[in-house]
């Protein structure tokens, strides 16, 4: 609290090295020189890759011992690294948590000031080396100048290097004999620092690793006058580097499109597509051309030819771009590009076609620009635009762009050009569905609270709204269920067209976007429960949920800590519960939406991306899994087969929509493990008699029906699935069965299984198609059922991505 208007509490935590930094100080803002800091309490102590598990307690038993609690707490101060990126993720995605839970400012703090600033409270004085450690024997190093006043940076931004070279660097400075050397990389690379001579001044070891008081007094010299930060939505981690599938798209962008895809003339076969983001590709240059041209006939703006946009994407280019193209039953729609110059994107051109405005794909295409630009070290963007065009000003404004000055003529006489710059990332919406932003982007910060009639409260109190959190793979979901399970919100954010180009989902990818959306689907979906309990103001509060839930796995390891460090991080500040949940058991409860009286005993298929399992549900958690796959997945043999005919990523939908016109029969490919009383699934041969078709076919020069190719393979995956839970039904003697995971949004599995089972009298139940795919409502629902029942956990949990059923 508050301490006559001049003291502030906040609590500042780091989990980007092994140093976990959770402390407690008092900040009084001040009109002259830096924001006073004083340490109050401090928990930071050595914490292998157990940040996750000790972070929220650490965090709670400072409080306590300093005998306060959430509620006295007015800020969170977080590092952002650089640093281990899982790491990094878990300190802000539960500095997010806190934040948002207990609606405070969260400010993110560079790491590496935080050390600098470590040495300076030790009495470090002069010129001081940070070199933090970067694994795969790389450092972030870091120049720093250390007087009384403070410590001053004397670098541009963060970069990552290999030790050797960082050694280099300094030993050849002129004055390498006054550096000082810290910072945790010492302690892997420390050898090549000594013999660089460097480490004869080094600081003493204790030092070599961020303090909470460090982090504290960095972001008081960045903040004087005021208690710092804001919106939790907009912290993001420090970036310095590309995952290694983005580095290796990076050189191959703008490279034709493969052969083998044009042997197959998918372009035809992807009419009817719905729209799809890629980067542009020398294949789009005629396309692009023709499209500037249509949208900017009559305008000053000059069209470009298609060989200005080969020259964008050819490898000789002196400063790195990206360009994006929107595409549409196999027509070019929209496209975007800018090219990158000391560290800001300047948007060189937003075009979409006439018929196409207002359905948000100007925003997605910049998304996409502007995210490739982050990822290649930019901080800002600027673009011109006509000074008279408003609806374009007003997009523009609404991305987060404001007005930066006017070139004169710069379209023509008398035909002036408004320049705008925003700061990177952009306001976004949450997903592609929604082509407005939320009013995430340009909220108040911390909200205002709700006022709430007695009646209105008393309602919430009665409906129990328990909020679940889904990240485990590459949507970020959010979901709001009542006690009598009723779905107050559900709302997902898909990362799809990010993963889309790499043909498959990048874990490193994934778990960055989940923490750059994770805040903005969570206030959607609590604005979602707001109107669907018709309250008359403002979202639902944290406060008035009745628990948090979160997958804790199975799943990528780096997308699960997101949501598991950002829920506990959330219910410890709002003071509730939190409930794990189990990703598999989230498919089978999925079930539920569809049949709320679905009864044990009974057979549950569940068939997605990662997983194939045949199960006998004998009671709710008590589960028989009579067969699991023993190679691929079923959704995974999807996606394979659909790379192999260069469809893109996902698979299913794709092949479903493509099997539509195809004849099941035409080709006649293996069935494995078909016999009676084996429940085990095998998938691999398929995928290569699959391979082996397209590669024969396209040898002998004959162009592959597509259709009957899909609706052949699509045969062949379910005949096996359908006899194998038909043998586990006559088996068992169960009479009800349920479907769940990613590839029973499949319509013929769906369809299949119905009319065959019912035939024979069984109950069939399938989810909704898109409680099949990833989402937060099937957390949700198993989240409801462990609350009924008070099963809660401890905030010592972590991720676990290795979880069964
Ligand atoms: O359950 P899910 O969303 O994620 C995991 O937990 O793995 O499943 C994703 C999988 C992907 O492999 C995707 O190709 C597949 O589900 N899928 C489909 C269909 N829609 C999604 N497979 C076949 N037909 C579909 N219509
Ligand atoms: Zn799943």
């Amino acid at each position: 609290m508050t301490q006559g208007n001049e003291r502030y509490l906040v609590a500042a935590c780091d989990t980007s090295t092994d140093m976990l930094i959770c402390a407690l100080g008092w900040w009084a803002p001040s009109e002259s020189g830096a924001a006073r800091v004083e340490l109050l309490a401090s928990g930071d102590h050595m914490c292998r890759r157990r940040a996750n598990v000790e972070l929220v307690d650490t965090l709670d038993g400072v409080l306590r011992d300093a005998g306060l609690s959430m509620a006295d707490v007015d800020g969170v101060l977080v590092g952002r690294g650089p640093g281990s990126f899982t790491g990094v993720r878990i300190g802000i995605s539960t500095a997010k948590g806190l934040a948002c839970g207990a609606n405070l400012p969260l400010e993110g703090v560079s790491t590496l000031d935080a050390s600098a600033w470590t040495a300076w409270r030790a009495g470090v004085r002069g010129l001081l080396a940070v070199a933090a450690d970067a694994m795969r024997g790389e450092v972030y190093p870091a120049l720093y100048r250390l007087d009384e006043a403070g410590a001053s940076r004397l670098y541009e931004r963060e970069r990552v290097v290999k030790a050797a070279l960082a050694a280099r660097e300094w030993a050849e400075r002129p004055d390498a004999g006054e550096l000082q050397l810290t910072g945790d990389g010492l302690v892997r690379y420390g050898k090549l620092f000594e013999e660089a001579g460097l480490m004869g001044r080094a600081c003493p070891r204790e030092l070599w690793w961020p303090s909470g008081e460090g982090l504290l007094l960095a972001a008081a010299a960045d903040a004087p006058a005021a208690l710092p930060g804001g919106d939790p939505a907009l912290v993001l981690p420090v970036y310095t580097r590309l995952s290694d599938a983005e580095e290796n798209e990076r050189r191959r962008l703008g490279l034709e499109q493969s052969e083998e895809s044009r042997v197959t003339g998918v372009a035809d076969e992807l009419a009817g597509r719905h729209l799809q983001f890629r980067p542009m590709g020398a294949a789009d240059a005629e396309a692009a051309s023709a499209l500037e041209e249509a949208c900017f006939s009559g305008s000053g703006h000059a069209a470009w030819t298609p060989e200005m946009f080969l020259s964008e994407l050819g490898e000789g280019a002196a400063v790195p771009r990206t360009w994006w193209v929107a595409h549409d039953d196999g027509e070019l729609v929209g496209i975007a590009g800018g090219m990158v110059v000391d560290r800001d994107v300047q948007v060189l051109d937003v075009a979409v076609a006439s018929g196409r405005r207002r359905q948000g794909i100007a925003r997605k295409l910049l998304s996409h620009v502007s995210y490739d630009a982050q990822m290649l070290g930019c901080a800002t963007a600027s673009l011109e635009v006509e000074a008279d065009n408003d609806a374009a000003i007003a997009l523009y404004e609404g991305l987060g762009f404001s007005r930066a000055g006017v070139r004169r003529g710069y379209y023509g006489a008398g035909r002036d050009a408004l320049v705008m710059t925003a700061d990177l990332p952009l306001r976004l919406p949450v997903d592609a569905a929604s082509p407005e932003p939320t009013s995430a982007a340009a909220r108040p910060w911390p909200a205002p609270v709700p006022s709430r009639t007695d009646a209105e409260r008393a309602e919430i109190a009665r409906r129990q709204p328990v909020l679940a959190i889904e990240s485990s793979c590459d949507e970020t979901a959010v979901a709001i269920i009542d006690a009598e399970g009723n779905l107050l919100a559900n709302q997902v954010s898909t990362q799809i067209d990010f993963h889309a180009r790499f043909g498959g989902v990048v874990p490193e990818i994934a778990s960055r976007k989940h923490v750059e959306v994770i805040v903005g689907v969570v206030d959607a979906a609590l604005e979602e429960a707001a109107a669907s309990l018709g309250l008359a103001d403002g979202p639902l509060s944290p406060g008035e949920l009745a628990a948090v839930g979160v997958t804790q796995g199975p799943g990528l390891v780096g997308a699960l800590v997101v949501g598991v460090a950002f829920a506990k991080g959330f219910a410890f500040a709002a003071g509730k519960p939190l409930i794990c949940v189990n990703h598999l058991e989230g498919h089978l409860y999925a079930n539920l939406l569809t049949t709320p009286d679905l009864e044990p005993p009974f057979i549950f298929t569940l068939v997605s991306g990662g997983h194939t399992m045949l199960v006998h549900v004998r009671a709710w958690g008590d589960y028989e899994v009579l067969g699991e796959t023993l190679d691929d997945a079923v959704g995974e043999a999807f996606d394979k087969v659909a790379m192999a005919l260069g469809l893109g990523y996902p698979g299913g939908p794709v092949i479903s929509r493509l099997a539509e016109t195809g004849d099941p029969k035409a080709i006649d490919f293996p069935r494995a493990l078909n016999r009676r009383g084996d429940y085990r699934f095998s998938l691999s041969g398929l995928k290569t008699a699959v391979t082996l078709y397209i590669e024969q076919e396209t040898k002998a020069g004959r162009t592959i029906h597509l259709p009957d190719l899909a609706a052949s393979f699509e045969a062949a995956v379910f005949d096996v699935q359908y006899k194998k839970a038909r043998n586990a039904l006559r088996e068992t003697g169960a009479r009800e069965y349920c479907i769940g995971g990613g590839v029973a949004a499949n319509p013929h599995l769906r369809e299949m299984m119905v009319r065959k089972l019912t035939r024979q009298g069984i109950r069939v139940t399938v989810p909704p198609r898109n409680a099949c795919t990833d989402n937060a409502a099937m957390i949700a629902v198993v989240a409801r059922e462990k609350f009924a029942r008070g099963e809660f956990s401890d905030f010592s949990v972590d991720a676990d991505p290795n979880m069964t059923l």
